[in-house]
């Protein structure tokens, strides 16, 4: 009973056969999303740098015993790894692209998620090389797969669905110390996904990104094991927690990537239980 109110009310839980292209999926958040679009039926194509970690991953995928599906006779490939520099020249990306689209014949939804924050320093320290560092990854790295995946999307004729992970860094009213060119490349990454949101619709692409606040990840671990965190949450964040990834960021993908969202795009979702809505500075290590 409860499954088939689940499958009435929230549709996205079956994502049976959708083809999912995750980067960034060696560790974090992009880990939690290959996962769960596993769990919910996806076949993933898992990329990243750092391939020792994306082998594991689909292994453990490819293990996964599916509900409602019978034993296989043999294990099914449902996760493919395809390692990807994304801050490397166009041509490796093109190639690179290529090969996740090859991986199971074509792709339903990418998620942008590859990202780094560099060190915190404030505008007078911050150096031109890790400036062009972060905005080569977060911003033409993120521009580069998108690009190719829907060309292909486009030549295909099957529509698609980009997901593009930013940040509450990037929304106008929260601003962050030491962050210059991680805030301003999350900016640069809402604006593009607006205008590849206008641009794509008529090939029935749809573009639309999530503005996580602050989850358990690489990225936010120094941060968030300081003794005085805790407190500072429960007295900052209007919800007095931050969430988990999954089923914070995770149910939000799986609509995004199901058809219940099919005149969704072009918007930019902030999951942060509330912490923009405050106005306190937050912190540089984001
Ligand atoms: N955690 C948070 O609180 C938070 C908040 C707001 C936004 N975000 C955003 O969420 C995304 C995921 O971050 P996370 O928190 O999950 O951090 P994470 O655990 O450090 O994961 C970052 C992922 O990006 C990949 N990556 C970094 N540089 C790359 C490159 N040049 N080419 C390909 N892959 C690269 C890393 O894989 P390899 O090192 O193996 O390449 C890793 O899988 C980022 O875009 C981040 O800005 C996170």
């Amino acid at each position: 009973m409860a499954n088939k109110i689940e499958s009435i009310l929230e549709p996205w839980h079956d994502l049976t056969g959708k083809v999912v292209f995750v980067t960034g999926a060696s560790s974090g958040i992009g880990k939690e999303f290959c996962l769960d679009l596993a769990r919910a039926g996806c076949k993933i194509i898992a990329s990243a740098r750092r391939i020792h970690l994306l082998e594991p991953l689909c292994d453990e995928i490819n293990r996964m015993k599916i509900s409602g599906e019978s034993e296989p006779e043999t294990i099914p490939v449902r996760a493919f790894a395809v390692q990807l520099d994304v801050s490397a020249d166009e041509a490796t990306i093109m190639a690179a692209v290529q090969k996740a689209w090859d991986a199971f014949g074509h792709i339903d939804t990418l998620i942008n998620n590859a990202g780094i924050s560099g060190q915190p320093q404030n505008t007078m320290e911050f150096e031109e090389a890790q400036w062009n560092y972060i905005y080569r990854t977060n911003v033409t790295g993120s521009w580069l797969v998108a690009k190719h995946v829907c060309r292909h999307m486009h030549d295909a004729k099957r529509g698609g669905s980009v997901i593009n992970i930013s940040s509450i860094a990037g929304v106008n009213r929260v601003l962050m110390r030491g962050g210059i060119a991680y805030a301003s490349s999350k900016a640069a990454v809402n604006t593009m996904t607006r205008v590849m949101a206008l641009e794509l619709a008529d090939n029935n692409i749809r573009v639309n990104c999530i503005n996580p606040g602050i989850f358990k990840t690489e990225i936010t671990q120094g941060l968030l094991e300081k003794n005085w965190f805790d407190d500072l949450v429960m007295k900052t964040v209007p919800m007095q927690t931050l969430g988990t990834i999954n089923p914070g960021l995770t149910s939000l993908a799986r609509y995004l990537i199901h058809d219940s969202s099919l005149y969704v795009t072009g918007s930019c979702f902030i999951v942060d239980a509330g912490t923009s809505l405050v106005a306190l500075p937050i912190f540089s290590s984001l």
